[in-house]
């Protein structure tokens, strides 16, 4: 399977990037936690040495709690703070600002001792496009000062949101840029919906989820279509195909129709909470 990226964007955004990350404390880090491994580049670590550290595990509505249990402990084990949210409620906003202090406790310490007061730590989003970015800004900041979409960089211009006394986050979110040497990190960007549909073979993308699924969650597939698991991954498509009615012109079964059903209601959480990559992975 073949992916394409736009290299113009990434370099500006790296740019971009370089450039702000010298004005912050702390680097919020969105990831997607049904694939935390995948939807980070690694280059984060360069661009922010020297600075705190929180990982943000968003989308864990959709995620498989267990598994991000697992990868939040993988993550503190390595040195990050991390949460895990659903950035679209208000929930769990208070922990995260908890998380912000505690991940910053050291400089807020060196600004006590220096006898500094009332400097808040100030703090930018990061992340590959589409992880919740604009969303978890608008929700944290509590009102509608960012922009969200699906489109990479609707957001412009630089500010800072004043969250409370102690912190201030940027409003516009470094945007980063998956990495796609390894065919299987492509492959998963490509089934949570990452990457654009128009360049990616559907088809295959579902064999490939069939393969996973019934591996990793057996049962899934035969409960929710009414279908044996057993047999060659075209096969079980068409099973679906069968119970989802997905029929072309001609009559016959239309196998690219119960594909993409198949992947949409993979993302939308319709399958249950499903992660698709584990710590030992990593
Ligand atoms: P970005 O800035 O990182 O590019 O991402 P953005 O906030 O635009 O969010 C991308 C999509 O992900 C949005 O859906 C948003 O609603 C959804 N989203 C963000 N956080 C969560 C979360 O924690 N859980 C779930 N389930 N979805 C989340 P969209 O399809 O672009 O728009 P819409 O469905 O909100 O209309």
């Amino acid at each position: 399977m073949n992916f394409q990226w736009y290299p113009g964007h990434m370099t500006k955004a790296k740019r971009q990037m370089q450039e702000d990350i010298k004005l912050i404390d702390l680097v919020i880090e969105l990831v997607d936690a049904r694939i935390p491994q995948s939807s980070r580049n690694p280059d984060i670590d360069e661009l922010g040495r020297n600075k705190f550290r929180l990982i943000l595990m968003n989308k864990a509505d959709l995620a498989d709690k267990r598994r991000t249990d697992e990868w939040s402990s993988f993550f503190k084990n390595k040195g990050y703070f991390v949460v895990s949210l659903d950035a679209r409620s208000k929930v769990g906003m208070k922990t995260i600002t908890d998380q912000i202090m505690e991940s910053c406790r050291e400089k807020i310490e060196r600004d006590r001792k220096r006898g500094i007061k009332n400097r808040p730590v100030r703090a930018m989003v990061v992340g590959i496009p589409n992880v919740g970015k604009s969303t978890f800004i608008n929700s944290y900041a509590g009102k509608a000062c960012a922009k969200t979409g699906n489109k990479p960089g609707v957001t412009k211009g630089k500010q800072w949101i004043r969250l409370s006394k102690d912190v201030e986050l940027l409003d516009t979110p470094g945007i980063l840029w998956p990495k796609f040497e390894d065919q299987m990190v492509g492959l998963r960007l490509a089934l949570i919906g990452s990457i654009k549909d128009e360049i990616l073979n559907t088809d295959e993308l579902a064999v490939e989820l069939i393969r996973f699924l019934r591996a990793s969650y057996p049962g899934i597939l035969a409960e929710r279509y009414e279908i044996e698991e057993e047999g060659a991954e075209s096969e079980l498509l068409m099973r679906i195909a069968e119970n989802r009615k997905c029929i072309g012109k001609g009559g016959e079964l239309d196998y690219s129709k119960a594909a993409a059903l198949l992947i949409e209601e993979f993302r939308s959480g319709k399958l249950g909470r499903i992660t698709l990559e584990r710590p030992e992975m990593a």
